[in-house]
């Protein structure tokens, strides 16, 4: 299918997994990663590295730069032993799903049913050394892994450091979207994992317009967006400092004023792309909660228009009656605790306890993004998902 037309010119600099030549803004963040880096790239120890920073600012994107850049800058000497993987935490779900997905691109084809994580990664391992390889792993998306107690598996990574020198070596990528997260982990995994953190903060309304001019550039015939136009943009998504945001309404954007059979995007074609697609952080997050998450999280939107923080009381009783709306069983207490937990840990909300309440001590949440965009996408979730 092509989009192209009179404004579009190529509609691949538009997508979200696109990386592009150079990453405007982050030139000091990649320069201190390829430092940290160093070691590996000529055969020397392991080295790891952690990068956190909010929705949007370029995590994801950094380390497939990374990555690209290692593979051109490797010395011919190692080009043929060099591995990169790249593996997403939140959507393969498990640690056995990870290291069945790193084990899978090192070519191992054992089955691994009924091996322990260490057994794994001790095949890994062995692997690396037999052939030399130089193995760059980027772990995405790892906030997900804490959640869900698998961060041991974090731990046995740091076995890649039995690796002696000339035997095949490794670097490890961690990306985290709440560097907070890491006082979670117990203490034997943090001795483990002290690492450099590179910290990227969000984005200004100015380096969103470089960014964004960047895209304009290779997605649309010349002089199809008016400076106007992607000011507008760049101010509204600045508000975020999400350049994820930015972009998605330059494509939407883009489209409309296309199929409006306009020559030029105006302010208006990015008025109506904000108006169709409202801020949502964590909006991939928010397709992964189960059908009873999203009825808790509704429950907790239907509560918050008017207030600042909700009872955990009031919560529950708005979620029960929602399950009856939606032909859903509520579940009980102590379940409804741990969604709490984990909205909290994936920050759709915040929880504080109260001593207002008539018994001395209540539990209040608090939402953390506006009602009215959020109510929108979790009636969409739930209307499609049941
Ligand atoms: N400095 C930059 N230059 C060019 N494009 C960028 C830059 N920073 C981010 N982007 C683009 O913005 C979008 C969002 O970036 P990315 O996916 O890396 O965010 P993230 O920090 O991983 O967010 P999340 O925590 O939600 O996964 C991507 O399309 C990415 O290519
Ligand atoms: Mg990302």
């Amino acid at each position: 299918m092509s989009l192209a037309g009179v404004i579009i010119k190529d509609v691949n600099p538009l997508s979200l997994s696109y990386v592009p030549p150079s990453l405007p803004h982050r030139e000091k963040e990649v320069s201190r990663i390829i430092e940290y880096l160093e070691p590996f790239l000529y055969g020397g120890h392991v080295t790891k590295v952690i990068l956190t920073g909010g929705s949007g600012v370029g995590k994801t994107v950094l380390s497939k730069f990374i990555s690209r850049l290692i593979s051109q800058k490797i010395s011919e000497h190692y080009r043929g032993r060099f591995k990169s993987i790249y593996v997403n935490a939140r959507l393969k779900g498990s640690s056995f799903n990870i290291l069945n997905s790193i084990a899978s691109s090192l070519g191992i084809s054992i089955s691994l049913r009924g091996l322990s994580n260490d057994e794994v990664l001790s095949s890994l391992i062995e692997l690396i050394q037999r052939k030399s390889l130089l193995v760059l792993l980027i772990l995405d998306e790892l906030d997900f892994l804490i959640d869900i107690g698998g961060s041991n598996i974090l731990y046995s990574f740091f076995r890649l450091h039995e690796l002696t020198e000339g035997e095949g070596n490794a670097a490890i990528i961690m990306i985290l979207r709440n560097p907070s997260y890491l006082s979670k982990l117990d203490r034997g995994v943090l001795h483990t994992i002290h690492s450099p953190i590179i910290r990227l903060s969000p984005y200004s309304s100015l380096e969103l317009t470089d960014i964004l001019s960047q895209r304009v550039k290779y997605a649309l015939h010349p002089g199809r967006i008016s400076s106007d136009a992607l000011n507008l943009i760049a101010e509204e998504s600045a508000k975020y400092g999400d350049a994820r945001y930015a972009i998605e309404i330059l494509w939407k954007s883009a489209i409309i004023a296309e199929y409006g059979n306009k020559f030029v995007i105006s302010p208006e074609d990015v008025r109506e792309a904000f108006f169709h697609l409202p801020y949502i952080p964590y909006k991939d997050d928010l397709s992964a909660l189960s059908h009873q998450e999203l009825l808790l999280l509704l429950a907790i939107s239907n509560l918050s228009s008017e207030k600042s923080y909700v009872s955990l009381s009031e919560v529950e009783e708005e979620y029960v009656s929602l399950c009856q709306d939606f032909g859903a069983t509520p579940r009980k207490h102590t379940q409804i605790w741990k969604y709490i937990n984990r909205l909290s840990s994936l920050g759709f909300i915040t929880r504080k306890v109260s001593s207002r309440g008539r018994d001395g001590r209540v539990t209040v949440v608090s939402l953390r993004i506006p009602t009215h965009s959020l109510s929108r996408q979790l009636h969409s979730l739930l209307e499609g998902g049941s």
